[in-house]
Order: structure tokens, then sequence, then C-alpha cells
């Protein structure tokens, strides 16, 4: 996994976490100034809009290392964040398919168990993909190895070096 790609992970769910958790509570939580106002806080529609358009960029990040990390992974015997990872790749695609069948049900009751289990799908992949980085961290700083192999651009080897530490084990 490149930097980039690491790093595209974490930026892209941290903003679709941050959107649709700002979204769900100001519009659960939020006291309308006005009675009769359709929305109760006038940043809702702006969390919704940043959450529309931050979450498919999450999908992409995911898309981007489905081959060479997470299939990868998931093929090989190595048990570093194996749990945590086998938990977002299990929920990944309920938590995208939930999000999109929300702007296609008309059924109140149907919304309300789509949106619930949403936030819920989101929020296990979020945690999932912190536990997934604490757990690689404290690997990284015991230099223990048991990575696999990391695809690396020729300018990003040297920027790189120290980050993953190549394991003689690997094949
Ligand atoms: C949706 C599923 C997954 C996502 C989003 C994901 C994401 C990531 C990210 C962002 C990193 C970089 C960690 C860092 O150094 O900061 C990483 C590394 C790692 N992940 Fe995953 N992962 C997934 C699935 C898996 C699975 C299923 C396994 C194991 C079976 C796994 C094992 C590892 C290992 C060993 C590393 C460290 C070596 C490397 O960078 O390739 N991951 N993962
Ligand atoms: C960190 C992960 C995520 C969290 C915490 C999260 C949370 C939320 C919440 C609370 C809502 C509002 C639900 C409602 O309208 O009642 C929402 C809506 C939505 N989410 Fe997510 N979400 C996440 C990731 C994703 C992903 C990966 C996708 C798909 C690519 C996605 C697509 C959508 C869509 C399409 C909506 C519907 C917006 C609308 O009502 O028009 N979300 N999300």
């Amino acid at each position: 996994m490149t930097t980039f790609q690491r790093q595209f992970v974490y930026i892209s769910t941290i903003a679709a976490l941050i959107s649709g958790v700002l979204y769900i509570g100001l519009r659960t939580f939020a006291e309308p100034a006005d009675p009769w106002a359709i929305v109760n806080h006038p940043l809702e529609p702006w969390a919704l809009k940043a959450h529309i358009l931050t979450a498919p960029i999450m999908l992409f990040a995911v898309g981007l290392i489905t081959a060479q990390h997470i299939i990868r992974s998931l093929r090989s015997s190595l048990p570093t964040g194996r749990q945590s990872g086998l938990i977002m790749t299990v929920l990944f695609g309920p938590l995208a398919l939930t999000g999109y069948l929300l702007q296609t049900v008309i059924s109140p009751l149907v919304t309300s168990i789509l949106s619930w289990t949403h936030l819920g799908l989101g929020l296990i992949c979020a945690v999932a993909l912190a536990i997934h980085w604490r757990v690689l961290q404290s690997r990284r700083l015991k230099r223990r190895p048991g990575a696999l192999p990391v695809l690396r651009l020729p300018s990003e080897e040297s920027d790189q070096a120290d980050d993953h530490p190549r394991s003689p084990e690997v094949t």
C-alpha cells in the first residue's frame, strides 16, 4: 500500500464520519429557532451535502486498495490486523449499500431502519479502522516482521523506508 493510498483511506473515512455524524446529530438533537423551519439547524443541509460528497470518495479509497491490500491480506495467513480488517471487509459493502438505498426508499419505517443501520455500520467500520491503525502501529513500534510485501512507487522508496521495515519472511 502506498503512502497516498493509506492517507486517502484515513482522510476520506474521517470526512465521511464527521459529516455523517454531524448531519444525524443536528437532525436529531438540534432545536429549530423557528417552529416552522424545515431544518433543525442551518448547518444540517450542508452536513448532508458534505456527506454525499465525501462518502463516494471513501468508497473510491477503499476500492483503490481492494485488490492489492484487502484481497491479498485475506489470502495471506498473516494474523496482524486480521480481525479489524475482516470486520471492515464484511461491513463495508452493507455500509455503502444502505447509504444508497436510503436515497431510493419512501417508506418512513424502512428509511428509519436503513438510517440507523447505516449509522451503526459506519461507526463500527470507523472504529475497526482505528483499531487496524493501532494494531499496525504497535507492530511497527515493536519492529516485528509480518507485513505483506509493500508495493511502492520508486519515488516513495526513500520516504517510506522507516515506515515499513521489510520482512525477511514474506513470500
Ligand atoms: C476494508 C478492509 C481494509 C481496510 C480499509 C484496510 C486498511 C488498511 C490501512 C489504511 C493500512 C495502513 C496502516 C498504517 O500503517 O497506517 C493497512 C495496513 C495493513 N492491513 Fe489492512 N485494511 C483492510 C483489510 C485488511 C485485512 C482483511 C487484513 C488481514 C487479513 C489486513 C492486514 C493489514 C496489514 C498486515 C497491514 C500492514 C501492512 C501493510 O501496510 O500492507 N487489512 N490496512
Ligand atoms: C464513516 C462512515 C459513515 C457514517 C458514520 C455515515 C453516516 C451517515 C448518516 C448518519 C447518514 C444520514 C442517514 C439518514 O438520512 O437518516 C448517512 C447518509 C448517507 N450515507 Fe453515509 N455514513 C458513512 C459512510 C458512507 C459510505 C461509505 C457511503 C457510500 C459510499 C455513504 C452513503 C450515504 C448516502 C448515499 C446517504 C444518504 C444521503 C441522503 O439522505 O440523501 N455513507 N450516512
